[in-house]
């Protein structure tokens, strides 16, 4: 994975493949144009205009520098809209279409000016600018953890190698820096997610997901700790839910794929008293359906089905590296969900962790029994708040779309508090409904509680409702990010800024 070099250089003595920036819709505005002698325009802002380069957010326009003194070979015209209006999001949008247009070019360097101090009532620090500048980009330069080799012809593509923010752009040029450094460990978490979930599913198993977390743990100073509990303890731990999914993975003799509960534990020195944050993700490491065996078009994304788990270890990354003072633990109840002849069959009853019954009315939704577990051994082990993040339903994609996860609570306070991270964070969630009826709608005649609705329509929350009745009284949001964290059969990385912001406000709010 190329890394990004970003700084605030003091001095320009470097060339640059290309130089962006930014501009007011004002200054393209017919009524504004006419006034500029045509002579004493800039050859770019000329040549832009008569392209009907208009600065709206997003836009940009790419020149050849005409000057031999030019500091970069392009210039490229980044448009910033009212400026006066400009927020997080709207910047986070244009600088995507900056990075993107200089990638498209093919540029390893770019000077970036994009000259928000000249605007007034740019509500944006210096160093939120930073991290939003570093996270983008780096986001941006994701390629695929692709298996291409060059006797197929596969030429490496250009990526951007560095990034220079011009020095007059804030005052506070440390603030500026810090956010950098911090929106790099966010974009490149971002980025190691996605490569855990685009891996294929068998190079992406169990025993593949603990040695991801040992990594990760590796590098982070010793402030993460790993545990991982493989089917031995999880018999011990009368986890039925997830053996119950692990069973076809799981042969006697010779085990193909077996289950882990990977644990990953994080308590600095200084973390907030009395509150531990803990992180459930779905971790199927393929999902076949299991005996409800799922059709061609559904399986293809399913090696994604980690996506949750993913997300968390990437967070956990980022958490200890900003050294948030919170207590966290990451669970990753991982199995994949398989066929065999000792699959679990349809109607089989089983006994989750917290003691329940739990009839399998459908093998193909095993996420909320792996989550059932997971949620009852992060209470088991003092949770105060939790957080569970899972590609749960295909249900929460025709209620919210391919760019909205569904958030689920029990807790008004901690259903806020993430919702607000999420928008800080840039990505979209949207509080559905669970309980009431759609507990009813999980009831079964032959044991405590059966997993699925059945019938009852509204899929995504009678599968929350499911996995929030494990959570019972403490706070607990389930996010259900089954419609956004695949494109294309691509991985979006989805969850990981989100669960960073939660630890962040957790750690800061008094409640
Ligand atoms: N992993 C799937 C959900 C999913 C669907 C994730 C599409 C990503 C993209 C989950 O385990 C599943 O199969 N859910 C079933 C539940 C049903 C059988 C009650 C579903 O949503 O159809
Ligand atoms: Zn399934
Ligand atoms: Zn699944």
């Amino acid at each position: 994975m190329s890394r990004i070099t970003f700084s605030v250089p003091r001095t320009y003595s470097t060339h640059y493949d290309i130089y962006a920036v930014g501009y007011d819709e004002n200054r393209f505005k017919p009524e504004n144009l006419k006034h500029i002698d045509p002579k004493k325009q800039v050859r770019s802002e000329a040549e832009a205009s008569l392209t009907d380069f208009k600065a709206t957010i997003g836009e940009t326009s790419v020149h050849f520098s005409n000057l031999e003194s030019s500091i970069a070979t392009r210039s490229m015209l980044v448009g910033l809209g009212n400026t006066s209006k400009l927020n997080s999001t709207s910047l986070r949008q244009a600088l995507t279409a900056c990075f993107t247009a200089a990638l498209k070019v093919k540029a390893r360097s770019l000077f970036l000016q994009l000259n928000l101090s000249r605007f007034i009532n740019v509500s944006i620090s210096a160093y939120e600018f930073g991290r939003l500048v570093a996270e983008t980009a780096s986001m941006v330069n994701y390629e695929i953890n692709h298996q291409k080799t060059e006797i197929g012809g596969y030429k490496p593509s250009v990526r951007l190698e560095k990034i220079d923010v011009c020095i007059s752009t804030f005052d506070d040029i440390q603030a500026l820096e810090s956010g950098l450094t911090d929106g790099a460990l966010i974009g490149e978490a971002v980025n190691l997610a996605k490569d855990l979930i685009n891996a294929p599913a068998d190079d992406m198993t169990p025993k593949a997901l603990a040695f991801q977390a040992r990594a990760i743990a590796k590098s982070s100073n010793n402030s993460l700790k790993v545990k991982v509990h493989g089917p031995k303890a999880l018999e011990r731990m009368k986890a039925g839910c997830i053996l119950a999914v692990a069973k076809a993975g799981l042969k006697e003799e010779r085990p193909v794929e077996p289950p882990a509960l990977i644990e990953l534990n994080y308590k600095p020195a200084n973390a907030k008293p009395g509150v531990k944050l803990s992180l459930v993700g779905k971790s199927i490491t393929f999902d076949s359906g299991g005996l409800d065996i799922k059709g061609t078009a559904n399986m293809r994304d399913m090696k994604g089905d980690m996506a949750g788990g993913a997300a968390e270890l990437a967070a956990m990354q980022v958490i200890a590296a900003l050294k948030l003072p919170i207590t966290v633990q990451a669970l990753l109840p991982a199995t994949p969900n398989l066929i065999g002849s000792r699959a679990t069959k349809p109607g089989a009853v089983v006994y989750s962790m917290s003691g329940r019954s739990v009839e399998i009315d459908n093998t193909d939704a095993e996420g909320r029994l792996t989550l059932a577990d997971g949620i009852t051994f992060a209470k088991k082990n003092g949770a105060t708040h939790i957080v569970d993040i899972a590609t749960l339903t295909g249900a929460v994609f025709y209620a919210l779309g391919p760019n909205t996860a569904g958030l689920f609570s029990n807790d008004k306070s901690l259903s806020d508090l993430v919702d607000e991270s999420s928008k800080a964070a840039g990505e979209q969630l949207w509080l559905l409904p669970s309980g009431g009826e759609f507990n009813e709608a999980n009831k079964t005649p032959i044991a405590d509680i059966k997993n699925s609705g059945g019938g009852y329509g509204a899929g995504a929350s009678t599968a929350a409702s499911f996995v929030l009745l494990f959570a019972e009284d403490t706070p607990t949001v389930h996010l259900d990010i089954a419609g956004v964290s695949m494109k294309q059969m691509q991985a979006t990385g989805f969850g990981v800024r989100t669960l960073i912001e939660v630890a962040r406000q957790l750690s800061q709010t008094t409640k």
